[in-house]
């Protein structure tokens, strides 16, 4: 089946384009109209009925799929993304998928049944097939955070491979050489390139990487603090671990203190995310802080530009962007130098 998306391609405009010439929500100009029709004509293609009903007019509303926002993370990350619809005149609806795939394509559906007039989209961390077809059917979409194979969308997201690296580079340079990770859920490639990151710079420091040393987590705090219950039960325990994010961080700090340890003095621990209670913890979470009113911006004011047309360029953009490290109170300097 021939579909919006092939027409752009032989056209060589954006599948935006096709969609306003088709739907006649935007002002098209003639040349690039005529190049469309010309394709369409070629292709011999039939507009989705549905999708066609679907793209009507604006709604002035954008979706926004997230994971989870009881994780603080997310919780900032949307409300930014609010806050930027809001300055230009969008609502937002926000949908958690608890990462679920089957609920992350109910909301998907949803959106587009609410006529949305794009979507802001955190992957689960599954498959998200089902995103390729709205975007063929014209409604545009940015992926933030977690990378979606095989779909034409633009994505905002962090170096979290360089990050990682940071983050040891700093406990390595404090003198730490028994230097623990407790990841995210595996499958998620932000946690999985901050653990390629931990492994180089611990490599590079000719430091090996014990398979003890190295436990998975949920990003949860529940994780966090399993997680370093396990770590200091080891005959020769890390004196410094990096988590993977803040919220595991802070059940960090609460297993260790479980366990009679005094953080940074027994303890020195780095976070990822740089959520508000990261200054709140005792002490406070040195961590790795993500841009998230940058992200927010970028991937908003990009989607919103998308739907404008104002980015005519069929091509994809991938933005990313520095993680930073914000020193604390929870990391001490060791004297394990040898
Ligand atoms: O805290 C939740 C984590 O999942 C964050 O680090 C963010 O990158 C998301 O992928």
């Amino acid at each position: 089946m021939v579909t919006i998306k092939d027409v752009a391609r032989a056209a060589g405009v954006s599948i935006t384009t096709v969609s306003h010439t088709i739907n006649g929500t935007r002002r098209v100009s003639d040349e690039l109209k005529a190049r469309v029709l010309r394709a369409m004509e070629a292709l011999d293609y039939r507009p989705n009925v549905l999708a066609r009903s679907l793209r009507v007019g604006q709604t002035k509303t954008i979706g926004l799929i997230i994971p989870d926002n009881s994780n603080l993370f997310f919780a900032e990350i949307a409300r930014a993304i609010e806050d930027v619809g809001y300055q230009h005149g969008y609502s937002v609806i926000l949908c958690n998928s608890d990462g679920q795939t089957d609920k992350q394509q109910q909301y998907v559906q949803t959106l587009v049944d609410k006529q949305v007039d794009g979507i802001v989209f955190i992957s689960s961390g599954e498959t998200a097939e089902d995103l390729q077809n709205v975007i063929d059917n014209g409604i545009e979409v940015v992926v933030v955070d977690r990378d979606v194979p095989n779909v034409s969308a633009d994505i905002v997201l962090v170096d979290n491979e360089l990050a990682g690296y940071q983050a040891t580079r700093y406990l390595i340079d404090l003198g730490h050489r028994r230097i623990a990770c407790i990841s995210g859920p595996s499958q998620l490639t932000p946690s999985s390139h901050r653990v390629d990151g931990y492994r180089r710079a611990m490599q590079e420091a000719g430091l090996g990487v014990s398979a003890e040393y190295l436990v998975g987590g949920d990003f949860q705090i529940e994780g966090g603090e399993t997680g370093i219950i396990k770590l200091l039960g080891l005959p020769s325990r890390p004196s410094a671990v990096f988590v993977c994010n803040d919220m595991m961080a802070i059940g960090v700090i609460r297993g260790a203190r479980r366990l009679g340890l005094q953080i940074p003095e027994d303890l020195s621990i780095v976070g990822f995310d740089n959520i508000a209670l990261a200054r709140a913890t005792c002490p406070a979470l040195t961590t790795m802080a993500q841009p998230i009113p940058d992200i927010a911006r970028i991937a908003t004011e990009l989607l919103i530009q998308r739907m404008k047309g104002d980015i005519d360029a069929p091509e994809r953009q991938r933005i990313v962007l520095p993680a930073r490290l914000i020193v604390r109170e929870s990391c001490c300097r060791c004297g394990d130098e040898a």
